[in-house]
C-alpha cells in the first residue's frame, strides 16, 4: 500500500495486512485487516495520528516519506496505545526527532513500558484539549475503555473529520482506502459486526457515552485505525445507526439460566437435565436451555454465557481437569460485564474429579458469583444422583429469587 490523499490536508498513510486470519491470538479475521495512519498537514505544523504495527515499520516510513519529511512531523497522535498502534513508535520516533507524542492521561502511564524509551516530549491531551496545526485544529475527546481506558478521539472540525481510534473499525482489507468502493459488502458487514462482538459489545454503556460526545460533531469522514475509511453517503451513516442499535442494553424478559455442557458418555448430560429440571421447578417460567458445547458455534455460546441471568457448565474429568471446549466456553466470558452473575459447576468423574474445582476456580478469578462447592458424582449418575442434582438445580435457582 502507499499513501492517499483523502482530503487536502489529511493523508492515509497505513498498511494492509490482507492475509491475516487471526488477530490478537483469538480473534479470527477473514478478511485480513488494516493498521491504519494518518497525516493530518496544517499551514504551519504537521501530525501524524496513530502509528502502526512493528513489523511493517519499513513499509509504513515508505508512506509517510511520500507525504512528508518525517523529520517535519511536529506531533504524533496516539488515540490508543495498544501495540497495533503503538508497536512501531520506538521506531518513529527516531527519524522524527521533533516530534512531541500526544496521548490521553491514561496513555501516558502505558507509553513508557511500550516504547521503553523516555527520551521524547509527550504532551497529556484532556478532555477538549486543542492543538492548531495552522489553519486546521486538532481536537482532543477522552473516550474511556473504548476500548482501553486510554482511548481518546481527535476531530479536525476544518477537514470534519474524527479519527476514531478503533471505534467504527473492522478487520476488512481490501486495495482502496475508502468505503466508497468495498467490492464484497457482504463481507465488509460481516467483519463490521464482528469486530464490533469482539472488541466493543462488552462496553456498551461506554459506546453510548462515546457516541453522545460526537453526536453533535459535523462529521464527513470518520478515518478508523481500522479497515476503510467512512464517509458521508457511503458506510458513515451504518456504522453510526449499527453502534446506536447494537449497544442498547436489553434485559431478558424472563429469567434465563442456559446450562452448558460435554459428555462423553451421557453421565455428565444426565445432570445438566436434571439440574434444568431443578431450576424449572423453582423459577416456572424460566429460560432454561440445555446446550451441549460441541453441537453448537462458539459465537452463539459466547453470546448465551454473557446476555443471560446466569448459567450452569459441566464437564467430566479428563487429564486432571475440564475438557478443553468448557475451558475455552469460560475463556469467552466478558469479566466486566459478568461480574457477579450466578454460576453452578457439575460434572461426573471417574476416580480424581478435578474438572469441577478447577472451574470453580476459573469462575472465581472471573469474579463470579460461583454456587456452593459445585456438584460432582462418580461414574454413572444414580437415581439418587439425579435427586441430588435436582436438588443443586432448586437451591441454584433460589439465588434468583433473593
Ligand atoms: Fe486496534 Fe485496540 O487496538
Amino acid at each position: 500500500m502507499s499513501s492517499f490523499k483523502i482530503s487536502d490536508s489529511v493523508y492515509s498513510v497505513g498498511i494492509l495486512n490482507p492475509n491475516m486470519r487471526i488477530f490478537d491470538i483469538v480473534m479470527s479475521t477473514a478478511y485480513g485487516t488494516s493498521y491504519n495512519s494518518y497525516i493530518v498537514k496544517g499551514s504551519n505544523k504537521i501530525a501524524l495520528i496513530e502509528v502502526s504495527h512493528a513489523s511493517y515499520f519499513d513499509s509504513y516510513l515508505d508512506n509517510i516519506k511520500e507525504v512528508c519529511n518525517p523529520e517535519d512531523i511536529n506531533y504524533i497522535v496516539l488515540n490508543h496505545c495498544e501495540p497495533d498502534h503503538s508497536g512501531a513508535l520506538a521506531d518513529i520516533l527516531k527519524v522524527c526527532p521533533n516530534a512531541e507524542v500526544v496521548v490521553s492521561t491514561a496513555g501516558s502511564l502505558y507509553l513508557k513500558n511500550i516504547t521503553n524509551r523516555t527520551d521524547y516530549r509527550t504532551i497529556i491531551a484532556k478532555d477538549g484539549d486543542t492543538i492548531d496545526l495552522g489553519e486546521k485544529t486538532l481536537k482532543f475527546i477522552n473516550a474511556p475503555f473504548l476500548h482501553w481506558p486510554d482511548s481518546m478521539f481527535t476531530y479536525c472540525e476544518e477537514e470534519k473529520v474524527l479519527f476514531s481510534c478503533d471505534m467504527f473499525g473492522s478487520h476488512y482489507c481490501e486495495p482502496y482506502v475508502l468505503d466508497s468502493r468495498i467490492a464484497y459488502p457482504s463481507g465488509y458487514e460481516e467483519a463490521f459486526l464482528g469486530y464490533y462482538n469482539a472488541i466493543f459489545a462488552p462496553f456498551k454503556k461506554f459506546v453510548v457515552a462515546g457516541m453522545s460526545k460526537i453526536k453533535n460533531l459535523d462529521i464527513d469522514t470518520i478515518c478508523t485505525s481500522h479497515g476503510p475509511v467512512l464517509t458521508k453517503g457511503n458506510r458513515l451513516e451504518y456504522a453510526l445507526e449499527k453502534y446506536a442499535e447494537w449497544s442498547v442494553l436489553v434485559k431478558n424478559e424472563v429469567t434465563t439460566i442456559p446450562i452448558f455442557y460435554c459428555s462423553a458418555y451421557g453421565c455428565t448430560e444426565k445432570c445438566a437435565y436434571a439440574i434444568a429440571d431443578g431450576i424449572k421447578s423453582v423459577i416456572e417460567n424460566a429460560c432454561v436451555e440445555v446446550l451441549d458445547i460441541n453441537a453448537k458455534d462458539a459465537s452463539t455460546l459466547a453470546s448465551k454465557i454473557n446476555s443471560c441471568d446466569g448459567f450452569a457448565i459441566g464437564s467430566p474429568t479428563l487429564n486432571a481437569d475440564a475438557v478443553a471446549p468448557v475451558s475455552n466456553l469460560l475463556n469467552c466470558i466478558d469479566a466486566i460485564n459478568c461480574k457477579k452473575k450466578p454460576a453452578l459447576a457439575f460434572g461426573s468423574y471417574g476416580w480424581s474429579g478435578e474438572a469441577v474445582p478447577n472451574l470453580i476456580a476459573k469462575m472465581n478469578t472471573l469474579k463470579l458469583n460461583v454456587f456452593e462447592d459445585g456438584f460432582k458424582f462418580q461414574f454413572v449418575p444414580s437415581e439418587t444422583d439425579l435427586k441430588n442434582a435436582f436438588e443443586v438445580g432448586k437451591r441454584f435457582a433460589e439465588m434468583f429469587n433473593s
